[in-house]
Parts: C-alpha cells; structure tokens; sequence
C-alpha cells in the first residue's frame, strides 16, 4: 500500500527542490554547453529522495524545512554527478538513465564528466548558501565536513571503486556489503544526519538516525539490484539486466532474490526500531519513507 501523504510531502518536496536546483544554474558565467550539460541531468527526473530524506528528518523535529534547501539541493547534485560518472563507458557503461539518453550519450564524454565534475564543486558553493537563511555557521561547517566525508574517497566514490574492481570477482557478503554501504548508504547517512544536525539533535538523536538512515540505504541499493533483475524497464527508467551484462557484484547475484529479499525487511525493521529509539516528535513521514524503500519500483 502506498502513503498517500508520503507521496504528496514527495511530489512537493521535489517539485520545491527542482525548481531551485534549476534557478541555481541561471547564470550567464556557466559556459553554455557545460550548462545545458548539468541542467539535463538535473532535470531528468530522479526521485529526489535524498533531498527529501534531509527535509523530512528537519521537520520531524519539527523544525521548518526552508533553511535546509541548499543543503538538499548540494546533496541532489552530488547525486547527479555521481550517476553521470556512473553511467560512463569507463563504469557501468549505460545508454538510459531516468528514461533518457544517459549525459555522455547526448553531450559526448568530456562534456559528461565536466558536468560530473561542476556539479560536485558546484555542490559545495550551494551548501554555503545555508548561512544566509539563519543556518549558525558551527552546524553548516559540521555539515559540510560531513559532506565532503560522505561523498568522497571514504565514503560514495571509495564505494565505487570497490565496486569497479569487484567486477567479475565472487566476492564474500563482507565486502559486497562494504561496497553498498559506502556507494549508496553514505550519502542517505548524510541526508539524516545533515536534517538533525539542523535541527540541534542530541547525540544519541544523531546515532539512532544514523543507524536509521544506514539501513534504509543499504535495503536501497538491495531493492536496486532487485529491480536491474526483475523491474520494469519502463518504470525503472534504466536498463534491466545491466549489472548481469558487467558480471556485477549485488545482493541478488550473491545470494539470490529470495535471500536479498528476506535482508531488505529486515534491514527495514530495524530502521524502524533505531528511529523509535531516535524519539522524535514527527516520526511518521521517516517511517513511511523506510516502508517506500521496499515498496518502490523505480
Ligand atoms: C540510483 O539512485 C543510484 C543508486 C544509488 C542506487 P536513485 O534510484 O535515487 O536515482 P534517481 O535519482 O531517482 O534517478
Ligand atoms: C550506483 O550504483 C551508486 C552510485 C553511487 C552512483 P548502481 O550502478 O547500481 O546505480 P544504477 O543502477 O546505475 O542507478
Ligand atoms: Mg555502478
Ligand atoms: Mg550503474
Ligand atoms: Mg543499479
């Protein structure tokens, strides 16, 4: 059963987010192609569930969400360039991507990986914005850190070199989970952590929403090895088949449908626990959001 609310608080969040990430483009000291480059990916269509995650956990503060804009908008970019990259002949090599032509398919190579690059940088200018909208300057400047952290050789891009060189390997369920813990659950970790630092959490908050967020990103790309198996093209926006095709190292690859499914709700129960540990006042969207995590089918 889908949230309603859910997917209201998402269509809007999503919509607000866009239309930032959009305006934070429109300037004429981009070079035109370099613009048209980031603003495709951008506006392609993803589901904006990393910024969602950042507003979602602010506000189960109940705290408003305005002043976490920036930092949702940094986070969705760093996303973006991460899936340029990701998408390149030299990685995952793939032609479709949120049911459109991949960046360096309709920009050529270079132009791919600059935008990837822009976007990244890019990222860190955006975030700054936050102290203009009251953000204290020691919570953005713990944010950032754990920002640049998350995203980088520690945390997503060392993910995803372990991802790269697992290719064709058997790999023990340790390492595959190292792989998926650091190229997709970093960057959710950050999301959750980035809403509470916001919002003046305790640090017990921080470590339930840690755990939190460490779960549903992990049961996140369990639930996206699942779909590149059984999803529907149309629906996922990206090919089936792909980490077959790459001989690539996933949850069902190793361990089968049945096994990586029966994780996923585990991993989802005990999100669940660790955000009723958290004891926020607003819990439920955070709730619904881990429910989606199984739900999704894109
Ligand atoms: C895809 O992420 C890459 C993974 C980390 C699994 P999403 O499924 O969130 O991609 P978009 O942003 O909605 O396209
Ligand atoms: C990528 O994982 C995770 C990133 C950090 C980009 P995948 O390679 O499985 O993501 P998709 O399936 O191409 O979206
Ligand atoms: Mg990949
Ligand atoms: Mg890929
Ligand atoms: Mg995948």
């Amino acid at each position: 059963m889908r949230d309603a609310r859910l997917a209201e608080y998402i269509n809007e969040k999503a919509a607000l987010i866009t239309d930032h990430l959009l305006k934070s483009l429109d300037t004429p000291d981009i070079p035109e192609a370099l613009r048209q480059s980031m603003s495709y990916s951008l506006q392609a269509g993803g589901k904006r569930l990393r910024p969602v995650l950042v507003l979602a956990t602010l506000e189960a503060f109940d705290k408003p969400a305005d002043a976490a804009v920036p930092i949702a908008c940094a986070i969705e970019m760093i996303h973006t360039y991460s899936l340029i990259h990701d998408d390149l002949p030299a990685m995952d090599n793939d032609d479709f991507r949120r049911g459109k032509p991949t960046n360096h398919k309709v920009y050529g190579e270079a132009m791919a990986i600059l935008a990837g690059d822009a976007l990244l940088t890019y990222a860190f200018e955006v975030i700054c914005r936050a102290e203009n909208l009251g953000v204290p300057a020691s919570r953005l400047l713990r944010i950032i850190s754990e920002l640049a952290s998350c995203a980088g050789a520690k945390g997503m891009v060392g993910g995803q070199a372990a991802d790269m060189e697992a290719e064709n390997k058997q790999l023990s369920l340790a390492e595959l989970q190292y792989i998926h813990q650091h190229k997709t659950a970093d960057l959710l970790v950050f999301c959750a952590r980035a809403g509470a630092i916001l919002a003046g959490a305790s640090e017990r908050q921080l470590a339930s929403l840690t755990r939190y967020a460490n779960n549903i990103g992990l049961a996140f790309q369990i639930k996206d090895d699942i779909l590149d198996v059984i999803g529907d093209e149309e629906k996922i926006g990206k090919p089936v088949g792909s980490d077959a095709e790459r001989s690539k190292s996933t949850y069902p690859a190793l361990l089968g449908l049945e096994e990586s499914t029966a994780i996923l709700h585990t991993l989802i129960e005990d999100a669940g626990e660790a955000l009723r540990e958290a004891q926020l006042p607003s819990d439920s969207l955070l709730h619904s959001l881990a429910a989606f995590i199984i739900q999704r089918d894109h």
